[in-house]
């Protein structure tokens, strides 16, 4: 007899490279495939150390259930650091997370009913497009160039679809690495106001620039209540620690904040604890430095790598800042097929199909450039030359480049 799950369990989709990336595992494999920072970089000995004084002065209430907003010395150092993101908030704006994966599911828990319109970046998050497909939202894109989302496509969107939801990752997006101009960020918040349209800016990677200029965040327009602002621990100090947050108007908070408390009461109070004596002891900004000037250093040896091994026809795009870049292949090739061929050269790469809400687009792949040594890199972009090369072989002529 078949187990009977709910009805939204059918829209759910599997992810199709799952059960391929479980080779990363295998000894020799180069993987460009996850989305994992690199464990070099994380503060060990300083979170060793901020544990230790959160274990010998604040142990008690470390071990204990807190509030569901969270610790409010966290959310105060969290607020001060949102200035950095040109956003000026006190810690009542602010809602501590268990990652900000968290807040995608309380955002579609909060919003979404079967049927309602999330407006989304094509391509988008993996995660974000299975957090909200929980409640069965019909996802449409937006269309998106070299700086990101296409404002100017909006209004006949919302006019046409009436969204509920904008969902964006304007600073070095995953999987892109593309990022929104600030002209561009402008428009969008113009129209989204004009519209009364909530816009989610999810930000994991906005500190992580290695060149060019910081812009501004959209919240950081937000003269209207209508953006939801999320951003992470995870790729600045360690994603084991399950601490994000979000800032939001008071009637969005409040909402979050109830169904948090049912999701998991609260986020872990000894992870939140950790964060707060680490931030506190320590210069996160000089740590900040070092994963920016480390991860330069990564995608620059990738790049040129790509540009030295590459066979023509693939384009790929040239982020600023974060962990990934996105490959473009000519359009016959599709990139699961390429799979088998980079597993027996041990080299992994995400096909960019499950970045499309509808999972069409096939000539796409994700590299991430954050987890590999720059030898491995060297090495890696080498083997998986030769499998797009082989794979371009395979073409009949006229499709070839
Ligand atoms: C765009 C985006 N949003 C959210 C997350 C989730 O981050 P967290 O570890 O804080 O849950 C990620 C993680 O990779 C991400 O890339």
């Amino acid at each position: 007899m078949s187990t009977r799950f709910a009805r939204r369990m059918s829209g759910v989709r599997a992810s199709s490279i799952r059960e391929m990336l479980k080779a990363t595992e295998q000894p020799g494999i180069i993987s460009f495939a996850g989305g994992l920072p690199a464990p070099e970089l994380f503060p060990v000995d300083d979170i060793r150390s901020a544990t230790e004084r959160v274990f010998r002065e604040t142990a008690a209430s470390a071990l204990q259930y807190g509030p569901t907003e969270g610790c409010s010395l966290l959310r105060e150092l969290l607020a001060e650091r949102m200035l950095k993101r040109a956003v000026v908030c006190s810690t009542d704006d602010l809602l501590v997370t268990t990652g900000s994966q968290q807040s995608l599911d309380l955002i579609g828990k909060i919003f979404l009913d079967a049927g309602d319109c999330v407006l989304t970046e094509s391509p988008t998050y993996l995660a974000a497009i299975q957090a909200f497909q929980a409640y069965e939202p019909r996802f449409i894109t937006v269309p998106t160039d070299e700086e990101g989302l296409i404002p100017e496509a909006l209004p006949e969107l919302i006019e046409r679809e009436q969204p509920k939801l904008l969902y964006t990752i304007p600073n070095f997006q995953n999987p892109t690495g593309v990022t929104l101009t600030a002209e561009r960020r402008r428009i969008l918040y113009s129209i989204a106001a004009r519209y009364g349209l909530i816009v989610v800016e999810d930000d994991p990677y906005g500190m992580l620039r290695y060149s060019g200029t910081a812009i501004p965040s959209i919240k950081s327009l937000d003269t209207d209540g209508i953006v939801i602002y999320l951003s992470t621990v995870s790729k600045t100090i360690a994603p084991g620690l399950r601490v994000g947050w979000a800032v939001a108007k008071p009637e969005i908070r409040r909402a979050l904040t109830i169904v948090k408390q049912a999701v998991d009461l609260h986020t872990s109070s000894l992870d939140q604890r950790i964060v707060y004596r680490y931030l506190s002891d320590f210069d996160i900004d000089v740590h900040i430095e070092r994963i920016r000037r480390s991860y330069g250093e990564r995608y620059s040896v990738m790049n040129s790598r790509l540009e030295e091994c590459m066979p023509a026809g693939f384009t790929w795009t040239h982020p600023e800042g974060g962990m990934f870049l996105w490959v473009t292949c000519p359009e016959e090739l599709n990139t699961c097929e390429l799979m088998p061929g980079a597993l027996e050269r041990k080299v992994l790469f995400v096909p960019g199909q499950d970045f499309f809400p509808d999972g069409a687009s096939r000539r796409f792949m994700r590299l991430n450039f954050s987890n590999a040594s720059l030898a491995q890199i060297g090495e890696g972009i080498g083997r998986l030359a030769d499998v797009c090369a082989a794979a371009v072989r395979n073409l009949p002529v006229a499709q070839r480049c």
